[in-house]
């Protein structure tokens, strides 16, 4: 049984939803991610492999990049403005749950500020704080919010 906080477990269940849209005729491995945007939203992504392989994109990515793609800057924000995610969800059907990729990690450091991250299959679900996840990415910017 689920002790997820019913937001987290509303985004677990978004995961596993995309997953379902995973494209990964390669690998046979499907992951579906979804995130929650400080204005509240829910965006999802999935795996998307390609022939070239180099060109495929992680699950957590394509959320990251959905998020950023449908959120709107506000007038006059500075260049360096962006919006972050307080809570990921990353759905697998591995025997083991599936950490995050260190290139996602990266990615996500860029729009995670004090997020949570859950790891979760159909059989049991760990959640993380991502500092615990990535505790020291490589940063040029100053903490979103903080300009
Ligand atoms: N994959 C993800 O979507 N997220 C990760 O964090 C690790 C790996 C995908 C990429 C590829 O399509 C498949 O899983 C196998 O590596």
């Amino acid at each position: 049984m689920s002790v997820l906080a019913p937001e987290l477990a509303e985004l677990v269940a978004a995961a596993r939803s995309a997953r379902e849209r995973a494209y990964a005729p390669y690998s046979g491995f499907q992951v579906g991610a979804a995130l929650r945007s400080a204005r509240g939203e829910i965006f999802a992504g999935c795996n998307v492999e390609n022939a070239s392989y180099g060109g495929t994109i992680c699950a957590e990515r394509s959320a990251v990049l959905a998020m950023v793609a449908n959120t709107p800057r506000p007038a006059g924000a500075a260049a360096s403005w962006r919006p972050t995610l307080t809570a990921i969800a990353v759905f697998t059907d591995a025997a083991e749950l599936a950490m995050p990729c260190g290139l996602c990690r990266q990615v996500l450091a860029e729009f995670a500020v004090s997020a949570l991250v859950v790891v979760a299959n159909p059989r049991a679900e760990r959640v993380l704080s991502f500092a615990e996840l990535f505790p020291e990415p490589f940063v040029l910017l100053p903490e979103p919010g903080t300009r």
